[in-house]
């Protein structure tokens, strides 16, 4: 029999509270691709656990995709969670793998959750490589759900509007957007990517909106994060691959670190 996957959640929060000497945290931050050299920027690290210390994790399989949870204390001294890494839908090991480490920090009492993911550009015209997009929606086409039974949930304001604002007065230049998650692991097609610009998609990535929904059930408050590391699939004509996405990651790292410390701040 498996175990249920909110009880490993809780079982998970237990090992990390032990693990890291603390009871409480602030906020949590799960770091996609592309984001895991910002960490270093966020804070001073407290604790690093591997995840395949704590139950129901496994070790990533992906470059650029770490595998620890850090216990980072802020500028002002908040306690922040930061999943350097995350489990993927095309990896197979189904949605709650996927939405283990949201689950995990809702157990440890988080209210707060952010997620950060790498994403192509459906907007070329307007978004620049290397900018931080804020995610206002998404649309979910990964045909997965990490909600099972008959619990009708809410979506209205998966991107808390609140905490969108309260990061715009650290940084008034961040643009919304529209967040399209396929399965992956392939890249779309330009046929694929002309759809999600009709469709009214401005990013187009592979996680996040599983963890949003779980995040949701678990009433944290979310704020979503794109990285805009190339344009989508026809729209530069240039073939996509995953080398570009850390590239963009490491040139972007203190940037977005420092942005995410100050949100957190003013939590
Ligand atoms: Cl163009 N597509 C997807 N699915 N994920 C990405 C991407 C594109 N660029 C970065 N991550």
């Amino acid at each position: 029999m498996s175990i249920d996957p909110y009880n490993l959640a809780g079982e998970a929060a237990a090992a990390l509270k032990a693990a890291a000497g603390l009871d409480t945290f602030d906020v949590a931050l799960v770091m996609g691709s592309g984001w895991v050299p910002a960490a270093d920027a966020i804070g001073q690290v407290v604790a690093e656990i591997p995840v395949t210390d704590l139950p129901g994790f496994q070790a990533p399989a992906v470059a650029g995709h770490g595998g620890k949870i850090r216990v980072v204390r802020t500028p002002a001294g908040r306690h922040a969670l930061v999943l350097l890494g995350r489990s993927h839908l095309y990896e197979g090991r189904g949605v709650d793998s996927v939405v283990h480490g949201v689950r995990t920090a809702a157990a440890a009492g988080v209210r707060t959750i952010v997620l950060t993911n790498a994403a192509g550009g459906l907007r070329p015209e307007t978004q620049q490589v290397g900018d931080p997009v804020l995610i206002s929606d998404h649309i979910n086409l990964t045909g997965a759900n990490p909600i099972t039974g008959t619990t009708f949930i809410d979506l209205t304001e998966v991107y808390s509007r609140r905490l969108r604002e309260l990061a715009r007065e650290v940084d008034p230049s961040l643009a919304e957007g529209v967040y399209v998650a396929f399965r992956g692991p392939t890249y779309e097609t330009p046929a694929e990517i002309r759809m999600l610009r009709t469709l009214g998609g401005d990013l187009i990535g592979m996680s996040t909106v599983l963890e949003a929904i779980a995040a949701r059930e678990a009433g944290l408050d979310v704020l979503g994060v794109s990285l805009v590391t190339n344009p989508a699939a026809g729209l530069s004509g240039e073939p996509l691959n995953h080398e570009e996405v850390l590239e963009v990651g490491r040139a972007t790292a203190t940037r977005m670190g420092v942005l995410l410390a100050k949100v957190v701040d003013r939590l």
